[in-house]
């Protein structure tokens, strides 16, 4: 099992921010990463239609061998994570339980801010994993529809994107939140603006971190962690690839280099895909 690549997978390239962490924290670890660009976004979609995907998306991954699924996607997880938890027989993590569990940790005040795709906040996902960690939160949800467009677009501060996230924020700054999870994989690219937005004294949460703490954990129990560094990382999508390659380096940075497109319906051979160990 060590030996067998960790799975990953988003609407397109925001749970890049997630592989980030990910490989930070494991840099011995084979990675494949599938983007469903020519799908995403998932957030402005039905909860049943990103459901069936996300099932989709899994049983692919799970073609390659994969020894544990991060789901890098906070609608995907909203919509799936439960169900795959008790369906597979491989670890699958999701985004929100570990983002929820910083958050809870960092507030003081037990007053929690949350915002996400409408997917995701319209499934009450966030509420009930912090109502489980602990039944004092008192939680503010807000969709924010508009951001992942912004953040597509490069245009992550200026005065317009200001006003759309003061609009946003103002509600659950009035109710007196003390921290603000970023339950969208896009939005710790918004982090500078959300901290003008919020003030200094609201903590802001991104459960990429977090997530990336709780796969070293279960493969370090299980004894799966790989020890052959470095680790190879495979980049996919379903969509275009010089758009995905591009966006993904804001994401990610520069290890995005090759980026393969894949139709779910054939899977490339592996070790093609992993090719030679990279040692820069
Ligand atoms: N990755 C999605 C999420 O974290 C954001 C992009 C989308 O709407 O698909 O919810």
């Amino acid at each position: 099992m060590k030996d067998r690549p960790i799975g990953m997978f988003d609407s397109g390239v925001g749970g890049l921010t997630v592989m980030r962490s990910v490989i930070d924290l494991m840099p011995d670890e084979d990675i494949i990463y599938l983007g469903d660009d020519a799908r995403g976004p998932y957030g402005p979609r039905d909860i049943e239609e990103v459901r069936r995907f996300s099932w989709e998306i899994i049983d692919y991954l799970l073609g390659f061998g994969v020894k544990l699924v991060v789901i890098a996607c906070n609608s995907a997880t909203a919509a799936v994570l439960e169900e795959a938890q008790r369906d597979y027989d491989i670890p699958i993590v999701g985004v929100i339980h570990p983002g929820a569990r910083a958050a809870v940790r960092r507030s003081k005040r037990m007053n929690i801010g949350v915002i996400g795709t409408r997917c995701t906040i319209g499934s009450g996902s966030y509420e009930d994993a912090l109502a489980r960690i602990d039944d004092r939160v008192a939680v503010f949800s807000q969709a924010c529809p508009e951001f992942v467009d912004f953040v597509e677009r490069g245009e992550v501060n200026g005065d317009h994107i200001y006003e759309v996230a003061l609009g946003y924020l103002e509600p659950m700054l009035d109710a007196g939140i003390d921290t603000l999870i970023m339950g969208c994989t896009h939005y710790p690219l918004l982090e500078g603006l959300l901290k003008e937005v919020t003030g200094p004294e609201v903590s802001l949460i991104s459960s990429a971190d977090e997530t990336a703490v709780e796969v070293r954990d279960i493969l370090e129990r299980l004894g799966w962690l790989r020890e052959d560094p470095p680790g190879r990382h495979v980049f996919l999508t379903t969509g275009d690839v010089d758009k995905c390659a591009e966006l993904g380096r804001t994401f990610l940075g520069p290890e995005v280099r090759g980026v393969v497109q894949v139709d779910l319906e054939s899977h490339p051979v592996l070790e093609s895909l992993l090719g030679e160990k990279d040692e820069s």
